[in-house]
């Protein structure tokens, strides 16, 4: 993909909040496991499905290592982020949750962990409760502090906002949850792959990622849970491979991971995802992230040569995400003529609604970094924003 082109221009993949590209190793491991090594998981003595178990169950615990977690049972395939969320909401809210208890989001989380709440709240009778945010797009800590109250059975946060790129306090979110006897999911969609990640220093409940956003394949996600709690949630789908015995009236199910896990599972995804975290760990997330930032805060600085654009979160503490406007342009005119240029970047509301309308917005542009993005790509990029705004208001000058 990197080296292709679009519309005839060298491609410029900014959009890895959204996706990343993948690298060789996955295709690979994927490829070789559809053309030599298939088989199903879990079922079956011969020998291509013994070899295939055994890896499946090697990428699970190659994760429990990725995150540190304190058991391989607390490591939960899922189809990605949006499922794990899902399946927490619902399941913990059945364990866990009743009429008057209160679950805290705040106003600057994706969709898929602000609908799945609202869901459950309105199942349970509980109340939603947001944590605001101020100009620069930081969660408010002293409101924070006002909404927990010992009603609050979970917090669910964004550890980098995919709109405003604000890397949020975690340690001190789940630290002040904690003391009030409240549980913490944290949503790393846009952390992990990006910088460490340390589940057991965090004291995190919950910790949930898509693997299509760490260099891995669509289709697979992680759902980290803190043993205990899974033991008593309740199955969030049922069928084969959850179960320890059915019978036609009841049946009893398997311990986590597998109470969780009904179906044949993504195999070739989680081979996709086992290969994905090696790429990560052959290169080192400190690196990475220490790389990210380097592209951060050059594209930030560039980005001040542009007359009118503001950017939209400038938080102390950010990942590599760049949300932007520039007065009187429409995001999808940038976006569409951007593309014209070989250039991807995201366009619309990023599935972040409610944090758009914090800052009176409906749509941006939205840059993002990967790896394998350059100091020359960026300055290419903003050569092309300076044309595409030159474009669509003439008066301007460079
Ligand atoms: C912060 C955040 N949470 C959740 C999601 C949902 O991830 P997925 O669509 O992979 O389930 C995204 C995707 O953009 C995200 O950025």
């Amino acid at each position: 993909m990197l080296h292709h082109c679009m519309h005839g221009k060298p491609f410029i993949y900014l959009d890895s909040a959204a996706t990343s590209q993948k690298p060789r190793c996955v295709i690979d491991a994927m490829n070789r496991f559809y053309s030599e090594q298939y088989a199903t998981v879990h079922r079956s003595v011969y020998d291509f499905a013994s070899a295939v178990t055994a890896h499946y169950n090697d990428v699970r615990q190659q994760v429990k290592e990725f995150l540190n977690a304190a058991f391989v049972e607390e490591i939960i395939f899922t189809k990605g982020t949006t499922e794990a969320i899902n399946l927490v909401a619902s399941s913990f809210g059945k364990a866990f949750i009743q009429k008057g208890d209160e679950v805290i989001i705040s106003v600057m989380e994706h969709h898929s962990n602000i609908v799945p709440w609202q869901l459950m709240c309105e199942e349970r009778g509980a109340h939603l409760k947001f944590i605001p945010i101020n100009a620069r797009g930081e969660l408010i800590l002293e409101e924070y502090e006002r909404l927990l109250t010992d009603r609050t059975k979970i917090v669910s946060i964004a550890h980098i906002a995919n709109s405003t790129g604000t890397l949020n306090p975690i340690e001190k979110i789940i630290d002040l949850a904690h003391a009030r006897g409240a549980k913490v999911l944290i949503d790393g969609a846009q952390s992990c792959g990006h910088l460490p990640v340390d589940v057991q220093k965090l004291k995190t409940d919950f910790y949930v990622f898509s693997g299509h956003k760490a260099y891995g394949p669509t289709g697979i996600g992680i759902l980290l849970g803190k043993r205990a709690l899974l033991e008593k949630m309740p199955p969030y789908q049922s069928g084969g491979d959850m179960v320890e015995e059915v019978n036609l009236h009841a049946s009893t199910y398997q311990h986590p991971p597998l109470k969780f896990e009904a179906g044949t599972p993504m195999i070739a995804e989680v081979i996709g995802l086992g290969a994905a975290l090696r790429f990560i760990e052959s290169i080192g997330r400190e690196k990475i992230a220490a790389w990210e930032q380097e592209l951060l805060a050059y594209a930030t600085k560039r980005l001040s040569e542009i007359k009118g654009l503001r950017i939209i979160g400038t938080a102390e503490e950010k990942g590599a995400i760049i949300s932007f406007t520039i007065d009187d342009l429409h995001p999808l005119d940038i976006g569409t003529l951007l593309d014209i240029r070989g250039i991807a970047v995201r366009t619309g509301h990023v599935c972040a609604q409610p944090t758009l309308k914090c800052f009176n917005l409906s749509s941006i542009t939205r840059i993002s970094f990967g790896v394998y993005n350059t100091m020359g790509e960026i300055d290419a990029f903003i050569s092309a924003l300076k044309d595409v705004a030159l474009l669509l208001c003439p008066t301007l000058s460079y």
